[in-house]
């Protein structure tokens, strides 16, 4: 049961389709969402942290059928590679859900009544064009012009993926999404940060002032999709189906006080976060429906970059796929840097909101620069030099002694706080910026106070715990604030210096105020937290 004195916080996943394995794009999304939900928690949020699979569809129903399999047998038998990547790569989310579950049916179904009841629905009749790899609608103009500008002499391809396209002629029930221009220039006027980074709200602005088309919201050619409740004959568009996910998931349509509650807590979401390819859906189409039947709208879409390899001749980004033969594989990644150096590396060297060219040579310098010689090194530097000169244990804080200015207390003055205006955008980079600055004036700091010098003069006892404790108390800081990104080094490296009692913090800016260090308390060595990676 929720603790609902605490503040929800409410973060998405787009839900993938299983006509594929889960690769390295939308684990890339689902480690950016898992950051920010370990994020929320730790500032004190009540996290709802959902991710699934998108099961209906023709190009699901188009892979099962490859495999000799019934689509929900194909579903099934896929299931298990999501949740296992998401096991491993230490996803945190509190819900799972696949479209052909029963939850997803109902809400689907209470959906269409409710857009019946909307006016917003009619039924005629769809002539045009299918992209079934994009699962998305293209108009006659579109196709038109797209095909013009590739001159592909009578064959037709999605304007968007450029792959051939299908002639749909069928009755369909029809979203008024026109309706809505206005009603969405508006949202994008008074709420500008809807849309996340702001150059992506542009790009979905400059769409809807171009205009918007109705949109076919049923098939009537394949039935492989969720029954249209007053007609039959119809299945769900998958969009249609996939959106109402983030309201199935949530208690929408449940007539039970629990449900019902359970809805106004979390209802509207606080990110769906997608990446750049399905924005329309998510900042257009979406909240239109949201209006259509009066539901509150999400606080903010963020729309990330895509990942792409590095192509070290070229020194460009290229679109990663099997027939290139760049595409890179998690498990490549974990087995060089180990789950947690996969997490630190995407989170904090790509840039979220952009295309971020990716590399094996760049992953193996990131992870020897800021994990192995930097935070690695300074940990075990840090326990070594306490367990020796104090016995086993963090250095007491001695009274006799008058500590000096040091500038670790400084740099971590409001720590937490500036780390966090970052966070709170999802600005990986710069809070990770914040972070390292203290690690790297850590680091400098042992150099510059040379504890091991301070160490053979019995005189300047006093000074040699001041300095070890300044080590620890930055230590224990970061270790905090590194938490979103590498949950298991950091409860680890709490514990090796005897602060378990901190691991499930849930109040990040209290932790991270400075002279907190319990003096007098075991530390343990370890092993390297990241051993340096040789060149191959
Ligand atoms: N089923 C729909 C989403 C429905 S949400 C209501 C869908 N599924 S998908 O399996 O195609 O996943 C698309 C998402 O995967 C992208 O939006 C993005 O989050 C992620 N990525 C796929 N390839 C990617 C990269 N190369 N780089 C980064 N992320 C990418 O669309």
């Amino acid at each position: 049961m929720a603790d609902r004195s605490k503040p929800s916080f409410f973060i998405t996943t787009p839900i993938y389709y299983v006509n594929a394995k889960p690769h390295l794009g939308t684990a890339y999304t689902t480690v950016l969402c898992d950051v920010q939900a370990r994020y929320r928690r730790l500032k004190g949020y009540n996290v709802k942290f959902l991710t699934g699979m998108d099961e209906h569809g023709e190009k699901v129903e188009e892979a099962a059928r490859q495999h000799g399999m019934e689509p929900q047998e194909w579903c099934d038998s896929q299931a298990p590679f999501f949740k296992r990547l998401w096991e491993e790569l230490e996803i945190s989310n509190d819900d799972f859900i696949r479209t052909t579950e029963p939850r997803q049916v109902r809400s689907v179904q209470y959906l269409w009544d409710r857009m019946q009841e909307s006016g917003y629905l009619y039924k005629g009749s769809y002539d045009g064009w299918y992209c079934v790899p994009e699962e998305t609608y293209f108009t006659e103009t579109q196709v038109t012009k797209a095909d013009e500008e590739r001159h592909t002499e009578g064959q037709h391809l999605c304007p968007d993926c450029g792959r051939p396209l299908e002639r749909v002629q069928e009755e369909s029930y029809f979203f008024k999404l026109s309706a809505f221009q206005d009603r969405l220039l508006k949202l994008y006027h008074e709420h500008p940060d809807f849309v996340q980074p702001d150059f992506r709200m542009n790009e979905v602005r400059s769409f809807v002032e171009g205009g918007l088309q109705d949109l076919s919201v049923s098939r009537t050619s394949f039935d492989w999709g969720i029954k249209v409740p007053f007609d039959d004959k119809h299945v769900t568009y998958v969009w249609f189906d996939a959106l109402q996910n983030y309201l199935t998931a949530v208690g929408y349509g449940v007539d039970t006080p629990e449900a019902q509650a359970e809805l106004a807590f979390r209802w509207p979401a606080q990110y769906h976060v997608v990446g750049k390819d399905i924005i329309r859906f998510h900042c257009v189409i979406w909240p239109a429906m949201l209006m259509a039947i009066g539901e509150a709208l999400p606080e903010h879409v963020f729309a990330h970059g895509f990942l792409m390899v590095r192509n070290e001749e070229t020194g460009k980004g290229e679109k990663m796929s099997k027939s290139r033969g760049n595409a890179i594989a998690p498990q490549d990644v974990v087995e060089l840097l180990g789950v947690e150096g996969y997490r630190y590396y995407f989170m904090t060297d790509v840039t979220p909101g952009e295309d971020g060219a990716i590399s094996f040579s760049r992953m193996e310098q990131v992870y020897n620069a800021d994990l192995a010689n930097s935070w690695g090194n300074l940990v075990s530097r840090a326990l070594n030099m306490s367990a020796k000169y104090f016995d086993g244990k963090t250095p007491e804080d001695d009274p006799e002694w008058v500590s000096r200015q040091n500038p670790l207390s400084q740099i971590a003055q409001g720590i937490a706080q500036r780390y966090s205006e970052h966070m709170d955008k999802i600005e990986y980079v710069q809070a990770k910026d914040v972070v390292m600055e203290l690690v790297h004036a850590a680091n400098h700091y042992v150099e510059d106070s040379a504890p091991w010098t301070v160490a053979k003069d019995p005189a300047r006892a006093g000074e040699l715990a001041d300095i070890i404790r300044n080590l620890l108390e930055a230590i224990r800081i970061s270790a905090h604030l590194l938490t979103p990104f590498m949950p298991q080094t950091s409860a680890e490296v709490l514990r090796r210096m005897g602060a378990e009692a901190e691991v499930d913090c849930e109040d990040l800016d209290a932790a991270c105020v400075w002279g907190q260090l319990a003096g007098g308390v075991e530390v343990t060595k370890g092993d390297a937290l990241f051993p340096r990676l040789a060149k191959k």
